[in-house]
């Protein structure tokens, strides 16, 4: 059964919410004495002088302030990665993984993060790193945060209580959230296993898409988008906060919950959101339309049209082009494509792209649907076909998207993937002359 929570919604909204009654100041943020003698503490997603329309910033209102900490000592980095990835080759070959297997040891989510690729620079702000995560048990006694960049859960199986600085949030597969760069937060398994995908952003924060003109609603619709309200721990003990800082990972003892903000206000916060309320948009004429008009959010770069990573889903739609090749047509792109699947099958690739699997197609690296595909969907008759139990999604990006050696050498790796593209035949019916 789902966990019930309750949440403010309306993307990137000034929130402000209080455990306890009058803990939140009133008319300004930093008083001289807070209510129940809290520390006050601003949290900052964007530089102080960032425009006001783009400024992402909140306050907390808690037991102590992050100061409070032991000193960081450096801990094995296990699986995780980050960009630039040194340790092996970037080649364009085209590359698909079957799912990793759930560990038959205990394992928490930092424990069973497996880093498949990256891009850009952690350090340089740019880019994203791609990891999978698998996980059989709760983090016990252990805090994180992630100084690299936002993550992105796409949960692909078993439901996930996420305990952050400003409240809990559940996210079952179907859903995802996101967790700014620098929020404390642990993972709870409501199920016995997990696993999923996070995409780590070291860009600009994830925002929703422009519409153009499809107009004022439509796509991933603002009001959607589901924030926690306060929740804090009072709790002493012998605890670890691990930090993700500048590609490596460290740990410092922490003698009280680092959960303890009993009230908050801004627009910097994690979300959530149910990926069956993002309104379909597609033709109703005929062609495909690129994959873009399905992008949930984006992380803009420097230059307008080329994301940093733009997060795409393929979710569930009627398809009613005529006189059109339906599935997404060959093609090259100077754009940087990592696939995963929730559930369902793909249009595209009816074999070996399995839920939890992942594919990659790395700038200018040809693809496109697989050769039993082609042969069905060239003859198929064009009637109104609904794609239902499907959920596939993609990072983007628009820098070259590097696997990691585990990725390359692992096991999940299936050699053969660029086989069902082999038995393409030419039907070529003219003549040269
Ligand atoms: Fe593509």
């Amino acid at each position: 059964m789902a966990t019930q929570l309750s949440y403010m919604t309306g993307f990137g909204n000034e929130f402000e919410t209080q455990a306890l009654p009058g803990a939140l100041p009133i008319g300004q943020f930093s008083p001289q004495k807070v209510k129940y003698d809290l520390y006050t503490e601003q949290f900052s997603s964007t530089a102080f002088t960032a425009p006001r329309a783009s400024n992402r910033r909140t306050w907390f209102y808690r037991l102590r302030p992050s100061v409070v900490q032991g000193d960081y000592q450096a801990i094995d980095n296990g699986l995780i990665r980050t960009a630039p990835i040194t340790e092996a080759v970037t080649p364009p070959t085209m590359l698909r993984w079957n799912p990793i297997d759930i560990p038959s040891q205990p394992t928490d989510f930092i424990d069973g993060l497996v880093t498949m690729a990256a891009n850009g620079s952690a350090n340089g702000q740019s880019g994203i790193g791609i990891h999978v995560y698998v996980a059989n048990q709760s983090m016990q006694g252990r805090y994180f945060y992630n100084a690299d960049g936002e993550m992105l859960f796409v949960p692909q199986q078993g439901e996930l209580l996420i305990h952050t600085e400003c409240g809990k949030l559940s996210i079952k597969p179907g859903e995802i959230a996101v967790i700014p760069r620098g929020i404390k937060f642990s993972v709870d398994l409501i199920d016995d296993t997990a696993r999923g995908y996070i995409c780590e952003n070291y860009g600009h924060a994830l925002e929703l898409a422009e519409r153009g003109p499809v107009g004022a609603n439509g796509y991933a619709n603002d009001r959607d988008f589901q924030y926690p309200v306060a929740a804090f721990e009072d709790k002493e003990g012998d605890f670890e906060l691990v930090s993700k800082f500048n590609g490596n990972l460290f740990s410092c003892e922490i003698k009280h919950s680092p959960l303890d903000v009993v009230a908050w206000t801004g627009n910097s916060a994690p979300y959530k959101y149910d990926l069956s309320r993002f309104n379909v948009m597609n033709t109703v004429s005929f062609d495909h339309p690129d994959p873009s008009i399905f992008t949930v959010l984006t992380s803009p770069s420097a230059t307008e049209g080329m994301a940093n990573v733009d997060f795409v889903i393929f979710p569930p739609r009627w398809m009613v082009a005529e006189n059109t090749f339906r599935p997404p047509y060959y093609h090259r792109n100077i754009m940087s494509e990592f696939m995963g699947l929730i559930e369902g099958v793909y249009d595209a690739k009816e074999h070996g792209f399995v839920p939890g699997g992942a594919s990659l197609h790395n700038c200018m690296s040809p693809h496109g649907p697989e050769a039993d595909v082609f042969e069905k969907a060239s003859n198929a008759e064009l009637t109104p076909q609904k794609y239902e139990n499907t959920l596939a999604f993609m990072f983007e990006s628009r820098y070259i998207i590097s696997p990691t050696k585990y990725a390359l050498e692992g096991k999940e790796r299936q050699p053969n993937y660029t086989d069902c593209w082999r038995t393409i035949k030419k039907q070529f019916t003219g003549s040269q002359d």
